[in-house]
Parts: C-alpha cells; structure tokens; sequence
C-alpha cells in the first residue's frame, strides 16, 4: 500500500547559530493535498521547509521525504524547493532562467514550454526577467520549481508582495497542480491563505499549535476570520505557556 504521508517529521531539533528553533517536533504532511504553514515571523517556518528539503543542518530527528531519507539523492528529482526571495536571474530572459534549471536538473528542454504553459508565461518567455512585474517573476520561480515534474512541490511564501488578484491567481494554479496529484507545502504568513488550503500547520515560537484544516480552525475557535482564529490560537498557547511557566516557579519554590 502507499504511505499516505508525503512528509513524516519526527523529534526534529534544530539550532540556528545560538537559536534553538525546534526542540523534538514531529508532523505530517499528507500526499496530494495542499498544505499551508502558517505563522508569525520567525516562528520557524523556512527553517522547518530547508528541514524537509534537506538542505537545514539538524541536531536531532528524523525526517522521511517520498518513503526516503529527506535529502537523499534520490529525492533531487521528485522534490522542488521555491526559496523565500527570488531565485530569478535579472539578466537573462525567461527562457533562459528557464533552460538553466532543466540543463542542471537534466531534464528534457521540452520541460520549458511544459512549464511555460502551466503558469501561462508564453507571452514572456523572452523578455528579460528584470522587466518582469512582481506578479511575472513570481510565477517565472514557480516554473523554474516545476521543472521536472516533482511530487512534492515546497513554496515558501510565494505569495508574499503580490496584489489580492495574483494572489488568487496564483492559489488557483497551485490547485490545479494538486488536481493533478502534486502535493504542495506553502508557507504564508498571511492567515486569509489559510482558508485556501486542505490542512493547516500553526506554528508558533518553534512548534505546532495546530494541525488542523481551515473549518476546524474556524469551529474550534468559534471565530469566522482566519486571522482572528489564528490570534485566539496564539492567546491560548500563550496562556499555556504562562500556566506552565507558574507551576514551574511554584515547583521551583517548593
Ligand atoms: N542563519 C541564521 N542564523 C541564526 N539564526 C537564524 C538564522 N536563520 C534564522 N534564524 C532564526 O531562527 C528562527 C526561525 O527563523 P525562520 O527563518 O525559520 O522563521 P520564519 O518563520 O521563516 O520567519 P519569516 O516569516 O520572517 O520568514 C528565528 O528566530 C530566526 O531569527
Ligand atoms: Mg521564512
């Protein structure tokens, strides 16, 4: 049978210089689904994605990927990774950022109009990337992504910068790419992409507040905004926190 997870964390632990981002978090991410990671800045969201792509260093933990080891070669392939900022190069054309990907990946040339098509950028594909609006060049990084055809397709915060109709725009390509048997992780912090998503992952201050999907939020938290769940989310780990922090100064005390 197929392992339905495409991603399996467990007792991941990660230091960053003198942050200690995770201490022994473990989730799942499941195939073919879109899943959303969301939280605050600098809760450990990029830092969680460089995990499962394996290129993060970790001090603890085990991460399997596609039934393999996260970072094994054999993931290269079947694994894409969109990196927070872009990874366009200004100075060549569309075509050419393009063409760059597929000659290292080894892929077939024919996986530039493959994916020209997909994100509807033939009409661009030979102007140069730095005369690209905001909303051109998020997508040329979304096909330079998809070349290759991987299974699982990590973004972290694709959206970010974009205008409400890109945004739309580009969460309506990324369904079709899940219609199609893609399994996609994306990293947000803005909650109204929340809703758009078949799971949540809340992450908060390293761990994972909530594993959710977008109407559960809403119903555990009694709330019809996602940011006003999220927030109601955020105070009740928070009183968590302050409880276990006043038992441990009683124990503390004696
Ligand atoms: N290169 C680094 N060296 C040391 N600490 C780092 C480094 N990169 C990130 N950190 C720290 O690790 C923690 C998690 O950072 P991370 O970049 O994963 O957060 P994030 O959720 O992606 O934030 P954002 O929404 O701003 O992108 C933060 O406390 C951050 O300051
Ligand atoms: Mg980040």
């Amino acid at each position: 049978m197929m392992n339905t997870a495409a991603v399996q964390v467990s007792g991941l632990s990660v230091r960053r210089g003198r942050v200690r981002v995770f201490d022994g978090i473990g989730l799942t991410i499941r195939r073919g689904q879109i899943t959303g990671l969301l939280g605050p800045s600098g809760c450990g969201k990029t830092t969680l994605l460089r995990s499962i792509v394996g290129v993060q260093r970790i001090s603890a933990g085990e991460i399997t990927v596609l039934d393999e080891p996260a970072g094994s070669p054999g993931l290269r392939h079947r694994v894409a990774y969109g990196t927070q900022g872009s990874a366009v190069y200004g100075d060549l054309t569309v075509r050419q950022n393009l063409a760059y990907v597929a000659a290292i990946l080894k892929a077939p040339r024919s996986e530039v109009d493959r994916v020209l098509a997909e994100v509807d950028l033939f009409s661009h594909a030979d102007r140069r990337a730095d005369a690209l609006s905001g909303g051109q060049a998020t997508r040329v990084s979304l096909a330079m992504a998809l070349i290759g055809a991987p299974e699982l397709v990590v973004l972290d915060e694709p959206t970010v910068g974009l205008d409400p109709v890109l945004r739309a725009e580009l969460w309506t390509l990324f369904h079709t790419l899940s219609e199609g048997g893609v399994t996609l992780l994306i990293s947000s912090h803005v909650m109204d992409e929340a809703l758009r998503c078949d799971r949540l992952l809340l992450l908060r201050d390293g761990r994972v507040i909530a594993d959710t999907t977008p109407q559960r939020l809403l119903a555990d938290t009694g709330v019809t905004d996602p940011e006003a769940a999220f927030l109601a989310l955020i105070d009740r780990d928070a009183d968590v926190d302050r409880a276990r922090s006043r038992r441990s100064r009683r124990e503390a005390n004696g």
